[in-house]
């Protein structure tokens, strides 16, 4: 059952219509049964987002009706050299569909999507979504590969940057935004491209953080953290999905008929098309469930994977598993229609070719604006301690005249666009030094700029010169962080979450002159920052903010922009917490109200669930982020205090889908500037029949106040928000008791009790 029991059960509508599957029904009664494979089969021209297969034309293969999609062309002459040869020699003059990994943007590059999923405020991934919709279709482009939805809770994982964070309430909020963005109001508009939902199913969940690795777990996790923002976006009319490299519970994901065909297909109702992750259906043989090409082949298409990405098994051995009889034509059939009614919804068909002519793309100051308002809204301050006396170090005031700019990551404006950087171009990124500068020397200031050293290095060369630009500084501010390529993204996981190379010393050896530091952190993940979070008045976590990086960071240095941000995943203290998230079961040996900020030294204290050697608790929790003023929240009220479970339950099976009780709380901006609140509810949820976590987040708002203003903010919840799976993976809501919390992060204090009855 929907987690959003209110969606409409009709996902993908476009691809339902009656005349629409005519159209596929009647090309493909015309096709051989090579021609079918051929729509199955996709390669990659230009640069390899993988292991390389060593091909390298395509144009007999295109011509022979081999070849249905190519990934990684992103040029107008060469999609339209490529269509041509599909339109005019091949004998259907079936078009080729064009897929590229399009994630934070296209040309336009915004912050990586752990950035904007700070930004709470699905609105603007949107927006942003739309410009990449809009810059990737006007190159051929119809097909994203994107949003990548897995809920990543090991900061080890380096595509934890890729994904919205550990929440599935934000990430399927995050889920819906970017579909909605992507394909706009019709899939036909000529600049909507195909989303694609990745990587199904839990690849976020790879044991210890390694990449590729196995998946392990019940089906009830599954259910209730892993799969709703994949269906978020099914729900949401998202066109294709994207299998993923592991295995879950032993069954690699490319074949795996559970997840592929029972919960996506007849659960869901999905309509459109499968395609595997690069060259995973190859990989069925180092999973050691295939034995050769043959049979990779075999058990990807009969589980429910349609088109075979880059690896060439279904090109190879596809067309004689039918002919041998040990897989059936309707199957085949089956995927090829998958493919058609995508490409006839996207309008191919009757517009194959893209302008070669078109105005060449500029960064104007319309997408910059954007660019800048992501990166803004995604920006967390982390802390802003006052030295003894002093006022709170950030934001910066006129009165500081000389700014020490410090770090590896001051001033490369390639490493601004973070992973994924699809067509980004490095020279349109805005560094913190550019705009520092800019910024300082129009007010008669100065930035002295050092770059201490680089990313990973042992050199301690450059520790002199960034001391000595420190000791004639006001006030340092320090860049420092990841190497966006190489340490996150994909095949990015880590085991030591420390800022690397000689970073660490630089940083003591800077605080050690004794100058106010300002530390902005860019990461792809949480790092461990607690000797930082000790010696460092405030630190900033930027992620990679794209190409208005520095822009943005000197408006909040500034001022000039009050940070809003908050984390969407938590931040560890020591690297072996991980996996480390909000959402923790209570144990039976809770550690709630023991001290664990030292050894255990007595009964109580030991045997309890507890690390010795560090707390349990992050560094940073999930919802946290500062602003340069203070909200103040109203004790929270309830419309009721007991609801009939027939209100959330028509029958045992189905949610209604009316809001049963409302949360309200008035929130108060006290302090002396504008800001926005980020407003947080969370759930506990007590007497179930399976053990509930301590704190789930089920609703936020935004909210802008002005200094003195308050307002108030009222959360519906209903079955969505109060259901969870119970130990026969069914989505229920049960007669139990529900404390609902209300704040400015998931430490939020103001809370009250409800409960349903039967
Ligand atoms: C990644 C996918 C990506 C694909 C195509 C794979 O290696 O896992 O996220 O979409 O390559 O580039």
């Amino acid at each position: 059952m929907s987690k959003n029991a209110s969606d409409t059960p009709a996902p993908n509508a476009q691809l339902t219509d009656k005349a629409l599957n005519k159209r596929v029904n009647a090309l493909l009664a015309k096709m051989t049964l090579e021609e079918k494979v051929g729509q199955l089969v996709q390669f990659s021209s230009g640069t390899p987002t993988g292991p390389g297969t060593g091909r390298e034309s395509y144009d007999a293969m295109i011509a022979d009706g081999e070849v249905g999609s190519l990934l990684n062309v992103a040029d107008p002459k060469k999609a339209n050299a490529f269509q041509h040869i599909a339109m005019e020699k091949s004998r259907l003059h079936i078009p080729l569909m064009f897929g590229l990994d399009v994630i934070h943007g296209y040309k336009t590059i915004f912050p990586v999507p752990l950035g904007l999923a700070s930004s709470f405020d699905p609105a603007l991934v949107q927006q942003t979504a739309r410009m990449a919709a809009q810059e990737a279709s006007a190159d051929g482009i119809r097909w994203v590969f994107s949003p990548m939805v897995d809920i990543a809770r090991d900061a080890r994982w380096g595509r934890i940057i890729e994904g919205s964070g550990e929440s599935p309430f934000l990430g399927a909020a995050m889920a819906r935004a970017y579909v909605h963005g992507y394909q706009g109001t019709s899939l036909s508009n000529p600049d909507s491209v195909a989303a694609c939902v990745k990587h199904f199913a839990a690849y976020g969940a790879v044991i210890a953080g390694r990449d590729y690795n196995a998946v392990d777990m019940s089906d009830l996790t599954l259910r209730q953290v892993y799969l709703p923002p994949y269906q978020a976006a099914v729900d949401a009319g998202a066109t294709t999905v994207m299998s993923s490299f592991n295995s879950l519970n032993s069954v690699p994901a490319t074949a795996d008929p559970y997840t592929l065909t029972d919960i996506l297909r007849k659960e869901w109702n999905f309509d459109g098309l499968v395609v595997s992750d690069w060259n995973a259906v190859g990989e069925l043989i180092g999973h050691g469930v295939a034995l050769n090409n043959t049979t990779a082949a075999q058990k990807a298409i009969v589980a429910g994977l349609d088109m075979d990405m880059e690896s060439g098994a279904y090109h190879e051995r596809l067309a004689a598993l039918v002919r041998t009889g040990a897989v059936p034509e309707s199957t085949i059939d089956e995927a090829v229609r998958r493919v058609l009614r995508v490409k006839f919804a996207l309008g191919i068909f009757d517009h194959p070719y893209v302008d070669e002519n078109a105005k060449p793309y500029q960064p104007t100051p319309e997408k910059r604006a954007l660019a800048r308002k992501a990166a803004e809204e995604s920006i967390v301050l982390l802390q802003n301690n006052a030295g003894e006396g002093q006022p709170k170090l950030l934001p910066l005031t006129a009165h500081v005249r000389t700014i020490a700019l410090i770090g590896p990551l001051a001033d490369s404006q390639y490493e601004m666009l973070g992973s994924w950087g699809a067509q980004g171009n490095p020279a349109d990124a805005i560094t913190l030094r550019a705009a520092l500068e800019q910024r300082v020397q129009a007010h008669g200031g100065k930035v002295i700029y050092a770059e201490g050293t680089r990313i990973l290095t042992a050199s301690q060369a450059g520790f002199d010169a960034a001391k000595q630009a420190a000791q004639q500084a006001d006030v340092v501010v320090m860049a420092l962080g990841e190497d966006a390529p190489t340490m996150t993204g994909e095949a990015g996981s880590r085991a030591h979450l420390d800022l690397p190379g000689n970073q660490q010393q630089l940083l003591q050896a800077i605080v050690a002159t004794g100058k106010p530091v300002v530390l902005v952190v860019f990461s792809g993940r949480p790092l461990v920052l607690d000797w930082a979070s000790e010696h460092v008045p405030a630190i900033l976590e930027a992620w990679y903010p794209g190409m208005e990086a520095g822009a943005a960071l000197a408006n909040i240095l500034f001022g000039d922009t009050n940070p809003s941000a908050k984390l969407p995943v938590s931040f560890p203290r020591a690297v072996g917490q991980e996996p480390l998230y909000l959402a923790q079961f209570p144990t039976g040996r809770p550690a709630t109200g023991v001290d664990l900020s030292h050894p255990p030294t007595n009964g109580v204290e030991k045997y309890v669930s507890r690390y010795i050697d560090v707390p349990n608790s992050p560094l940073y929790p999930f919802g946290h982020g500062l602003s340069y003023t203070q909200f103040d929240y109203s004790p929270v009220t309830l419309s009721a205090t007991s609801i009939p479970l027939a209100k959330l339950m028509n029958t045992p099976n189905q949610g209604t889908t009316q809001p049963a009780i409302e949360a309200t709380t008035t929130v108060r901006n006290t302090g002396a500037v504008t800001g926005t609140e980020i407003v947080q509810l969370y759930i506990r949820i007590r007497g179930a029949s399976v053990e509930e976590p301590v704190r789930v987040l089920e609703g936020f708002q935004r909210v802008t106040l002005q200094p003195g203003e308050s307002k108030q903010v009222t959360f519906p919840l209903g079955f969505s928000e109060l259901s969870f799976i119970n130990a026969r993976s069914q989505r229920v809501v049960e007669p139990v008791d529900y404390t609902v919390f209300i704040g400015g992060s998931s430490q939020a204090t103001g809370s009250a009790v409800f409960h349903v009855v039967p």
